[in-house]
């Protein structure tokens, strides 16, 4: 018997457009244009992150790609009273919540549900009640993991950050410990009833590892392909992390 394995949507941050277009002011490039380039490039989803400070995406962003996408839109926030009342008003079909630091330039760690469970369980119930699912950034440790599953989640995205760093530097004995580690994690989260997503710093050279866990079903990625696009255009740029992922899922040889 073959074992059945989920198809892998992949869902396509569209921040670092913003960010270009704010270098500079003005309009130009517009974030919702590349969302709906990427639905057409085969994204199964559009991730936007709505910082605190603003730096990328905006929140009038966020009212044209509710308007615009015909597919799902995955709100990243930090868990603020700001943040859940934004997510309330447009109801986006997911809400992935971050860590946030004013001063860091990406997501730099996952969430401590371990260490704030009954704030975020509070925090996340309204969202869940207005039919968002509710998505938690974590790292693989087996206790934010249980936690995010006893809060009441429905979905946890491991953060391979650590993962994709390590494989970039060179230090593959470190970067076999992270996957392991976000293996197992997967495997974890599976076992509780959660839905497993993955995100960071993904590339065409690391992807394939985490596409292959069976337990995940989507994976996030942002950075890397709107830099390919400078390169290719984000149609092609998307299309081919399509394809790599699809390969991976498939078992085929690359
Ligand atoms: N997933 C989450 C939760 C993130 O915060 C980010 C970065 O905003 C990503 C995925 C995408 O990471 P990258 O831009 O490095 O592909």
């Amino acid at each position: 018997m073959t074992d059945y394995i989920a198809p892998l949507r992949l869902g396509v941050n569209i921040d670092h457009v913003a960010t270009l277009r704010n270098a500079r002011g003005g309009a130009l490039p517009d974030p919702v244009r590349a969302a709906k380039l990427a639905e057409e490039a085969g994204a199964d989803g559009i991730t936007a992150h709505l910082r605190e400070d603003r730096r990328h995406i905006r929140d009038q962003d966020i009212a044209d790609l509710m308007d615009a996408l015909e597919k799902p839109l995955n709100f990243e926030m930090a868990a603020t009273d700001e943040m859940q009342a934004i997510a309330l008003q447009y109801k986006p079909h997911a809400v992935c919540i971050v860590p946030e630091k004013r001063e860091e330039r990406t997501t730099e760690g996952g969430l401590n549900v371990a260490g704030d469970d009954n704030r975020l369980a509070a925090y996340i119930d309204p969202l869940r009640a207005a039919g968002s699912r509710v998505s938690l950034f974590i790292s693989h440790e087996p206790d934010q993991i249980r936690a995010s599953a006893r809060i009441g989640a429905a979905v946890v995205e491991l953060h391979t950050g650590a993962y994709c760093d390590f494989h970039a530097e060179g230090r593959f004995a470190e970067r076999d410990e992270e996957l392991a580690k976000l293996r197992d994690g997967a495997a974890l989260a599976h076992s509780l009833g959660l839905e497993v997503h993955a995100g960071h710093g993904l590339t065409y050279d690391c992807v394939t590892p985490i596409a292959q866990f069976p337990e995940v079903v989507e994976l996030n990625i942002g950075h890397f392909l709107i830099g390919e696009s400078v390169f290719r255009g984000l149609g092609p740029a998307i299309a081919e992390m399509r394809r790599i992922m699809d390969v991976a899922r498939d078992g085929t040889a690359q």
